[in-house]
């Protein structure tokens, strides 16, 4: 049986000072020990070459969605599109280390998901059965870290549109196992209540490695 292969998708730029990527560093070492024969691959979304979406950009995803080729003059950004999503779309299992920025997710995970959901590639449309998505059977973890606290019995919930948006994206494209470690508050009840809702989050991270 070929290798899982695990993409691991980094959304702060903080590398070892993001909580998230803290507890999500220990959920894939924990994940690893399980799946000795695992192949964790790292995608930086601050260091990566993910190709702008710009006008070329939109003008070929138009071009595919009205069943046409892109032109010329689109085709070298959409070969970016596409090899941008087949190596998202190889992996087997998927974990996101999120910040959440101004309530919602960094503007470079946003430039990733618009550049990764395509037509026909990673979602389909017929009228008959209206959308459908293509990357089905594989679990998905994001780990959500914030300054504040946005839980049941905050009065935050309704701020909370880092998980609501990754979430309805994701499950846009077609995954329906989507589990969640959240770490907070990182920041607004100082550096004793985020240590310890770090080693709450880190000790969750363990734990669901084991199911993943
Ligand atoms: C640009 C920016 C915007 C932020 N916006 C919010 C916010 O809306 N709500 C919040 O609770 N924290 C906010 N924060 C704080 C971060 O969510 C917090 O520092 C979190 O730990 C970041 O994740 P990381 O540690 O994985 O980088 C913001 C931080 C930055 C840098």
């Amino acid at each position: 049986m070929a290798s899982r292969r695990l993409l691991y998708v980094k959304c702060s730029p903080r590398g070892a000072r993001s909580h998230s990527v803290r507890v999500a560093d220990a959920f894939v070492a924990a994940w690893k020990n399980r799946n000795r024969d695992g192949i964790v691959e790292s995608l930086d979304l601050f260091e990566a070459d993910i190709p702008p979406f710009d006008g070329p950009a939109v003008s070929a995803k138009f071009a595919v969605m009205r069943g046409e080729s892109p032109s010329a003059a689109d085709r070298a950004i959409w070969g970016k599109v596409i090899e941008t999503i087949r190596v998202f779309t190889s992996a087997d299992a998927y974990v996101f280390a999120v910040p959440m920025w101004n309530f919602g997710i960094p503007y470079r995970l946003k430039q990733y998901l618009d550049v990764i959901i395509q037509p026909g590639l990673t979602f389909s449309f017929s009228p008959s059965e209206g959308y459908k998505g293509l990357v089905t059977g594989k679990p998905a973890l994001a780990v959500y870290a914030r300054g504040g606290s946005y839980g049941p019995g905050s009065g935050m919930e309704a701020y909370d549109f880092q998980r609501k948006y990754l979430e309805a994206a994701l499950g846009f494209i077609g995954f329906t196992d989507i589990r969640s470690i959240e770490v907070e508050p990182t920041l607004a009840e100082g550096p004793e209540a985020a240590k310890a809702a770090e080693a709450a989050a880190m000790a969750k991270a363990a734990q669901m490695a084991a199911t993943f």
